[in-house]
């Protein structure tokens, strides 16, 4: 263990890049020096920067880029970085590594709203609801249309799963039990049970996109997953088939989707992630009737935003004491 990383008996000091739930927050701010960013938005960049110097720890959020700039910053005493989320693709973690900063993350707790909001935008892109409300709300609803608003069918289609863990796997079981669709998915790596229990079949990402009624991103974002759906995907994919994304928005090339939709290479896509987020209100996906997108809000109920928050202090918490993480997401090969 580095001498600079050793617990402190003072109050450690810390900072909240933003007001977490009460279920993490109120703990860190009993056990911590804590400062907690009061704003909305995140903090500048720079304010950020000077507010970290000297902290023994950090809760981040998805919108915190946490590189070597930002280690530099906090300084050697630096000992735990907490982030509010499941995905850390903020945070660099081969530099945290490096410098003996244990990484956390909130895992588990929001599998099962994130599945639910992967489906609820499939089923939403896919009977084109948001759409009809829009003429609701245009007053351009005059009659009942025997040939308007004609959307696409769930049951018994097959749905592709891009990425079987946790959230994937959630997903395949929606589809799977509720609608009895086929599963094929596409992962770096077998997944048994959902081979065993929901019938999924791994195949080639090519394939996948060629036979899927609905495909769904749940990978992680990094080297090899950003940019892989691209114009040559979308054009593999059936023109009834719906594209969904709640993972992260570098996964699909925002301007090859906007072609993809407005060239019919696909029926339609629901999205809870953009590139960048937010997404400029000009940008082309924003006004087309068949893109549903929602603000990055997927593991937005109680329950799950509590969970995060009991995690990320956990987590944090232990880091600060150098005991083990609830949720390691560069645990130690030796300490
Ligand atoms: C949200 O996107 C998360 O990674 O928790």
């Amino acid at each position: 263990m580095a001498e600079t990383k050793a617990p402190k008996m003072s109050k450690p000091r810390v900072f909240v890049t933003r007001r977490i739930p009460a279920a993490g927050l109120d703990r860190i701010e009993a056990q911590c020096e804590a400062e907690v960013w009061p704003e909305p938005l995140p903090p500048p960049r720079d304010v950020l920067l000077e507010k970290i110097a000297g902290c023994d720890g950090v809760v981040t959020l998805l919108t915190d880029r946490a590189d070597a700039e930002f280690m530099n910053a906090a300084g050697p005493q630096l000992r735990v970085i907490s982030n509010f989320a499941v995905g850390y693709n903020n945070i660099d973690i081969a530099e945290a590594t490096r410098r003996t900063i244990w990484v956390g993350n909130t895992p588990d707790v929001l599998t099962d709203a994130t599945a639910d909001m992967a489906f609820a935008l499939l089923i939403a892109a896919a009977r084109r609801i948001t759409e009809g409300q829009d003429y609701v709300r245009g007053n351009a609803w005059k009659t009942w249309e025997p040939l308007g608003h004609i959307g696409v069918d769930l049951l018994g289609r097959t749905i592709g799963i891009v990425g079987m863990g946790r959230i994937g796997y959630a997903m395949a079981t929606r589809c799977r039990g509720g609608w009895g669709m086929q599963v094929l998915y596409c992962d770096t790596q077998p997944n048994e049970k959902a081979e065993q229990f929901l019938g999924a079949q791994r195949v080639e990402f090519d394939t996948l996109l060629a036979q899927s009624d609905f495909v769904s991103v749940h990978t992680d974002l990094n080297d090899t997953t950003i940019g892989m759906f691209d114009e040559a995907a979308f054009r593999k994919m059936k023109p009834t088939s719906v594209f969904v994304n709640t993972s992260r928005g570098p996964i699909h090339r925002h301007a090859d989707l906007a072609r993809a939709l407005r060239e019919h290479w696909i029926f339609a896509a629901g999205l809870d992630v953009t590139d960048p987020e937010p997404i400029p209100i000009d940008d082309p996906l924003v006004s087309m009737p068949n893109c549903v997108i929602a603000p990055h809000i997927a593991s937005a109920t109680i329950s799950s935003r509590n969970g995060m928050a009991e995690i990320a202090a956990d987590n944090l918490l232990a880091g600060l004491d150098r005991q083990p993480l609830r949720c390691w997401v560069n645990r130690p090969v030796e300490e």
